[in-house]
């Protein structure tokens, strides 16, 4: 029989991908923690959605680019629900540039955000998580394209997966699975708002199924990843972008 999987920890799920991994998760019968930076009443939302569907969800403000605030996020979460199962380092921002003309500044906060925050959360993950649990880092299908003015967010997109293929040597002994899933551009906010122009109209163009992605495409696979059914499923960067690449 599975594995018993009760607590998730869901980065920046009070909108877009995170936040529908969060429901799904919670649809699926685990208590989630639902991580937000400023939008409190988007993170209560996203809680109330999951308790009217019978689940446990509570809403945790932290800045995850705050180390600190980051680990007091995973006590936080240790602490309401007893112990932690599942993972998902969801935080990352988009900001695309020609490298010639990327400053330094841009450059920090991408890394600090994208990829070190990224690094904190799979740390204490390895330390807290339970065995047979899962942890999942939500990464970008631009490792793989390597389009023109990604170059800064996809090199701290590449190096999280790194991570992930290590931690998974690391942890497969105790029955946990580190995955990384690889979306292409799904209609979230932050899409809208610093992706670049035409971007949704391309993408579509470029995957086979003619659409962009929708964030339950992601959270299903994530369902996917956190549960029993993916338990041979390790150390893989999934690719998620309806066939574009
Ligand atoms: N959308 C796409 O096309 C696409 C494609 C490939 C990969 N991705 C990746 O998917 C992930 C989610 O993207 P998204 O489009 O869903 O983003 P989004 O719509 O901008 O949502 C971001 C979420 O993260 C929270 N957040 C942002 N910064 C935070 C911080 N420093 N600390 C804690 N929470 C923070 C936000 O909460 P507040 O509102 O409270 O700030 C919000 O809940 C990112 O890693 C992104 O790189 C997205």
């Amino acid at each position: 029989m599975g594995v018993a999987l009760g607590v998730a920890l869901v980065t920046g799920s009070s909108r877009g991908i995170g936040r529908a991994i969060a429901e799904r998760l919670g649809a699926d019968g685990l208590a989630v923690a639902v991580n937000y930076r400023a939008d409190e009443a988007a993170a209560d939302a996203v809680v109330a959605k999951i308790q009217a569907g019978g689940g446990k969800a509570v809403a945790m403000c932290a800045d995850v680019t705050d180390d600190a605030a980051l680990r007091g996020l995973f006590d936080r979460a240790e602490q309401e629900f007893g112990g932690l199962d599942v993972v998902v380092a969801n935080v990352g921002i988009a900001r695309f540039s020609p490298l010639a003309e990327t400053t330094d500044e841009l450059f920090d906060l991408v890394f600090r955000t994208n990829l070190r925050a990224t690094f904190v959360a799979l740390r204490e993950a390895a330390r807290r998580v339970r065995d047979g649990g899962r942890i999942v880092v939500i990464s970008s299908g631009v490792v793989v394209t390597a389009r023109a003015t990604t170059g800064i967010y996809g090199a701290g997109k590449a190096a999280g997966d790194q991570l992930v293929r290590v931690l998974a040597k690391e942890l497969g002994p105790r029955g946990i699975t580190v995955n990384s899933v690889l979306p292409g551009a799904v209609r979230t906010e932050a899409l809208a708002a610093d992706g670049p122009p035409g971007v949704a109209e391309y993408s579509a163009r470029q995957s086979p199924l003619g659409r962009i992605g929708e964030p339950g495409d992601i959270a299903d696979i994530v369902g996917f990843l956190a549960s029993d059914e993916s338990r041979w499923v390790t150390g893989q960067t999934l690719h998620a972008g309806g066939g574009q690449f």
